[in-house]
């Protein structure tokens, strides 16, 4: 069966004035991106031929936010309503297809809600998402006779009777392209807002004889707006109980699906542990095994299989290999490369390296620009010196290496496979595998020397 093709159409022109923010309303981010990119998500799933964005308020601001994806912008300069926002689209409608119009700032509805929809305009009818509400004040209002949808009333313009209706208008509908575009062309604005109602349309649709088909999606977040900051956050722990849902029933343990935030994709393996306060942003992948301990972030991280990270780690575009151990308090940030069984202790940063198998860095240390052989162990408070003010240089370390406590290694500088630098050195030139290198003054003992003692102040 050939059906019409489907154009999507998001409305994301309003300005917000409630976010009481210079931001446009539809770039606010949920789950770390812009509402609108929620919403251009699911309408991806949908195999659309083409996404229309109508944008607005806030300039270029839109559009150059979504820029790189494959989407269409029209201009509505002035927002004179919903009706008016889909007639800016129309030029970018093929008049055979169907057009489904959703709304940049409701940003979870599910995919399968908007099928049944696309399905009624497909076979030549209006497709509208519609919901009961305990409280429907400031909806439009779904007018039925007999049973049959007629019209949608404003709650503005609603008389008394018609307030009472709690079947309201979620804003979402979908109708041949050819129908919406002669409709919109018959638009007035004489109504308690002065704007043009998309919502008007449905009485035309009824008066041309086409049927308005209902339907409902499952949730009712699902067609839930943001207007507020207030509404914002609300839908973010919505949005986030969902996901958290979502890795409970992949078998990963939560220590509380109310406290994890997952600002991205977060790819788990089998028996994965996450304790409290923990932040996911980019992608993230964890292996079989892994444990994350409470309050830790990880962006754009893969961990191996059987690694564990512990408590208050920030983890940032770093691959980890398996059986490693990684915190309490460590950093590790983009380019640090970890082999397995690799331990990272407290305070320790590790930027742009690769850490070969079984090396260990315990305490107090930055390692940057380096590479750290297997089983090599560097010493407490260990220091890279990677950066001469000007250009960043290479430490190469070998295998098996000792590295003393607070050695300051002076890069460009290599360690051979081996070598043993003792404590407290500044390692200027190479140290030769297998040898002991150190630079430091000889330690001396003054005999005799006694310990200033504290003057008396006499009390005149
Ligand atoms: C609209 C519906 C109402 C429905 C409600 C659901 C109309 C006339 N009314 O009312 O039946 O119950 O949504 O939330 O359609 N927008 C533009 N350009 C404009 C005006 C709006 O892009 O000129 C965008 C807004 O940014 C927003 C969306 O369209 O994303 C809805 O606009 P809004 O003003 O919130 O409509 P409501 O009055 O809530
Ligand atoms: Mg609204």
């Amino acid at each position: 069966m050939n059906h019409p093709a489907l154009d999507i159409v998001i409305l994301a022109a309003g300005k917000g004035t409630r976010m009481r923010s210079e931001l446009p309303k539809v770039l606010h981010p949920l789950a770390g991106r812009p509402l609108v990119s929620h919403v251009i998500r699911t309408a991806r799933e949908m195999d659309a031929r083409r996404i229309c964005v109508v944008y607005g308020f806030g300039g270029d601001a839109v559009p150059q936010a979504l820029a790189g994806e494959k989407l269409t912008f029209a201009l509505q300069a002035e927002q004179h309503g919903t009706g008016h926002a889909v007639q800016q689209a129309l030029p970018h409608l093929d008049k055979d297809g169907v057009t489904l119009v959703l709304y940049g700032d409701v940003p979870l509805t599910r995919a399968d809600t908007l099928r049944p929809l696309i399905a009624a305009a497909q076979s030549g009818n209006l497709g509208l998402l519609t919901m009961v509400l305990a409280d429907p004040a400031g909806y439009g209002r779904i007018v039925r006779e007999h049973g049959r949808v007629v019209k949608i009333v404003e709650h503005k313009d609603a008389t008394e009777a018609e307030r009472g209706i709690r079947e309201v208008n979620t804003g979402i509908l979908a109708a041949p392209s050819a129908r919406l575009a002669d409709w919109l062309g018959r638009l007035g604005n004489h109504n308690a807002q002065g704007e043009y109602y998309l919502t008007d349309i449905i009485a035309m649709a009824v008066a041309d004889g086409i049927d308005v088909l209902a339907s409902h999606p499952n949730d009712e977040w699902e067609v839930l707006g943001v207007n507020s900051k207030a509404q914002l956050a609300e839908l973010e722990r919505i949005h986030q109980r969902n996901l958290a849902r979502e890795l409970l029933d992949h078998g990963v343990t939560l220590a509380d699906p109310a406290r994890i935030d997952v600002r991205g994709e977060l790819v788990c393996g089998r028996d994965v542990g996450i304790d409290v306060g923990c932040v996911f942003e980019g992608r993230v992948e964890l292996g079989d095994n892994v444990a994350i301990g409470p309050y830790c972030v990880l962006r754009d991280v893969r961990v191996a299989a059987g690694t564990k990270i512990e408590a208050f780690s920030h983890l940032v575009g770093a691959d980890i290999g398996e059986d490693s151990s990684i915190g309490p308090y460590s950093r590790l940030r983009p380019g640090a490369r970890l082999a397995r069984e690799v331990h990272v202790g407290n305070f320790v940063e590790i930027k742009n390296s690769v850490v070969k198998e079984g090396a260990k860095m315990n305490h107090l240390s930055y390692i940057g620009d380096a590479e750290v052989g297997a089983k090599t162990n560097i010493g407490a408070g260990t220091i890279t010196c990677n950066y001469d003010g000007a250009n960043k240089h290479k430490t190469v370390i070998g295998d098996n290496a000792f590295i003393g406590s607070n050695s300051a290694l002076v890069a460009p500088v290599s360690i051979g496979d081996n070598a043993t630098i003792g404590a407290g050195s500044v390692i200027v030139k190479d140290a030769p595998a297998g040898e002991l290198s150190l630079s430091r003054a000889r330690q001396l003992t003054i005999a005799g020397w006694k310990r200033p003692a504290k003057k008396l102040r006499r009390e005149e």
